[in-house]
């Protein structure tokens, strides 16, 4: 088959995929009764039996899953297979504590490098492309997940990884991959590093962009492009669902990453009384895992907040670009404020680049946000142009965003560079 065409079920029928959507999740649903303890004891406590599953709409019936319950059967606890008949394990190191750890069948593998493809040929790959893959190998499902699907694609992968960002450079320089996949922040380290090294990056041989990991704005997106010369598709996944590749923009539309929804199905939910919302509205999104063996997952709670959206590109369900996760939310002096809103402003002011942190201290009763912003390269923090830009930002953040912060500049170089996920929020209370 020609690994370039569209799968039959990407042109199926809403009624099509609605069908197939019920018999695997049926299937999903005894699968992880029947042979994860874990899984069948949260039925059981819910009074609910896979048999009680008989539209789509039954599924909001049955309990949700959170990373606690991974935490709690760690680390393999949860498996719905003998671990000997897991092909690979996975890991996310959360910011406390242990690790959420994930396996894999071979089948999962396979399904796995079926949708990597399916999200790099949706981005606009093209046959006999090179992809130069900078996201991290290991127990991080980035790497590994981008070069399953890239060659399953049939392309040539350059499995470099996160790091060594001059070394990057050199081997984009020599091998002219046509595509990078690599974090939205990582990208921005290695443009500057291409034009440390005095070149000029949108003369280098990328084409394409496949970015994700982390939340990035529409801004962001167009701050790159013009960077890099190239176009820009968001890439969505989550370790636990799968790893990336759970759902990817399409370069003709660039609306929004398509969920592929005969894999993973979609629901939000409102993130206090956790009831679905209707299509369209704001929400927590949680998916339910159709097709895996290992590690079925049944209403897992990203913490994401998006919105569903109707299919553009394909007849599938699209998410609004992630404006941020629940965990990233800060508070300030009573406003919710996210990394993203920050982001925004930043790129609308000439004289500050796209490397920023939100720091968060607490001084008596109150909390304070700084952000840390560099100057863009060759301006001077203490020149009068990049202060009257401070000043802009901190008025804009009040007006759009309702919170009253301080802006800290930085030289270039002065905030600390990701070489993957970026680090946005510092929290020093
Ligand atoms: O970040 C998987 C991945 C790798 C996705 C490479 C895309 C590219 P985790 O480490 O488990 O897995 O982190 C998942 O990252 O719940 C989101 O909060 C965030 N995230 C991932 N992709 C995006 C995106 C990988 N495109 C968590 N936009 C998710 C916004 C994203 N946030």
């Amino acid at each position: 088959m020609n690994s370039f065409a569209l799968e039959p079920i990407e042109k199926a029928s809403i009624d099509e995929l609605r069908a197939l959507q019920l018999k695997r999740l049926q299937a999903t649903l005894r699968h992880a009764y029947q042979h994860s303890p874990v899984y069948r004891a949260k039925f059981d406590a819910a009074g609910v039996h896979p048999d009680d599953c008989r539209s789509l709409a039954d599924l909001a019936k049955f309990p949700f899953t959170t990373k606690q319950d991974l935490r709690d059967s760690y680390p393999f606890g949860m498996f719905a297979v003998p671990r000997t008949q897991c092909a690979r394990i996975h890991a996310s190191s959360g910011t406390t504590g242990k690790p959420t750890v994930v396996g894999y069948t071979l089948k999962d593998i396979d399904t796995w490098a079926t949708v990597m493809a399916r999200s790099i040929r949706a981005s606009g790959a093209r046959p006999g492309d090179l992809v130069h893959v900078s996201y991290g190998y290991g127990l991080f499902t980035g790497g590994l997940g981008a070069h399953y699907g890239a060659e399953k694609l049939g392309l040539t992968v350059v499995p470099f990884g996160g790091g060594q960002t001059e070394r990057q450079v050199q081997l984009i320089q020599d091998f002219r991959p046509d595509i990078i996949m690599v974090t939205p922040s990582y990208m921005l380290a290695i443009a500057d590093e291409f034009e440390r090294q005095g070149l000029d990056p949108r003369e280098s041989s990328l084409r394409l962009g496949i970015f994700g990991a982390e939340p990035w704005t529409n801004d962001m997106r167009r701050a790159i492009e013009q960077r890099m010369g190239l176009d820009a598709v968001d890439i969505y996944g989550l370790s636990e669902v799968m790893g990336p590749g759970v759902a990817n923009e399409c370069v003709e539309t660039k609306d929004g990453p398509t969920i592929w929804e005969d894999h993973f199905y979609p629901e939000i939910i409102h993130p206090e009384t956790g009831e679905p919302v209707a299509d369209g509205e704001m929400g927590e999104l949680v998916f339910t895992s159709l097709t895996k063996e290992a590690l079925p997952i049944i209403r897992y709670r990203t913490r994401d907040l998006t919105r569903l959206l109707p299919g553009t590109a394909r007849s599938m369900r699209r998410m609004e670009k992630i404006t941020g996760r629940s965990d990233d939310m800060m508070i300030v002096r009573g406003v919710n404020v996210f990394p993203t809103q920050i982001e925004e402003l930043i790129l609308k002011c000439a004289e500050l680049s796209a490397h920023y942190q939100c720091v968060l201290t607490r001084e008596g009763p109150m909390d304070d946000l700084t952000v840390v912003v560099e100057t863009r390269a060759g301006l001077a923090p203490e020149s009068e142009a990049a202060v009257r830009a401070a000043a802009r930002l901190q008025h804009d953040i009040k007006v759009f965003v309702g919170s009253s912060v301080l802006v800290q500049l930085r030289p270039e170089g002065g905030v600390e560079r990701s070489q993957g996920k970026a680090k946005r929020v510092v929290d020093k209370r």
